[in-house]
């Protein structure tokens, strides 16, 4: 897989310690709320699972999947919900796990639709942010790291499914994908 890799962005340390960071700061902001920490499949399992044991506190976690229709390396915009949520998040405190903001229209979409469904607060917090793409703004509480206008595999993110399994983030060669 390593040959697929133009540069290595954050290594399996510098992950850690922002995970460490993140989940002190969302401790401190939700001590005594028991928040429901929502993971949006597929993409932010890793970072989900890595998050929820850095925050020491009460917490409860749920899943849910959404699809941006079309692989390839850029979302349509054409957003589904392909599994919901198992548990009701009316009167809870909701953080949402989420491993990239691009445009922003997956989120804003998502975002939307939970807040329709009577949750006491919402936030977001995102692994990854690429700022220079965002078509649609999205409000961010929580951000791992900012990360420049290429194509992010590792730690979760996949390109057609794959790279997810690599402990660090890196830029995909374009060679990769357009081919
Ligand atoms: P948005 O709706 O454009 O913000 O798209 C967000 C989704 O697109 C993320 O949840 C990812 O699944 C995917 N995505 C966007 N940029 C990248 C990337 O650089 N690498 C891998 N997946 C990405
Ligand atoms: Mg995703």
């Amino acid at each position: 897989m390593m040959q697929s890799i133009e540069k290595v962005l954050f290594t399996e340390e510098q992950i850690a310690e922002k995970i460490k960071e993140l989940g002190s700061q969302i401790a401190k902001d939700y001590a005594g709320k028991n928040p429901l920490i929502i993971s949006v499949l597929r993409g932010s399992f890793i970072f989900m699972a890595d998050l929820v044991r850095a925050i020491d506190i009460p917490c409860e976690v749920d899943f849910l999947s959404v699809s941006s229709y079309g692989s390839g390396t850029v979302s349509s915009g054409n957003i589904k919900m392909i599994q919901g949520l198992d548990g009701d998040i009316k009167g809870r405190h909701v953080i949402v796990v989420e491993d990239i903001l691009d445009s922003g229209r997956t989120l804003s979409y998502l975002m939307e639709t939970l807040r329709e469904s009577g949750a006491a607060s919402i936030s977001l917090c995102t692994f990854l942010d690429k700022p220079e793409r965002r078509v649609v703004p999205v409000h961010v509480d929580y951000c791992g790291f900012q990360v420049p206008d290429e194509f992010i595999v590792g730690y979760g993110l996949d390109y057609a499914q794959r790279f997810r399994n690599l402990p660090f983030v890196g830029i995909l060669k374009p060679e990769v994908y357009s081919d």
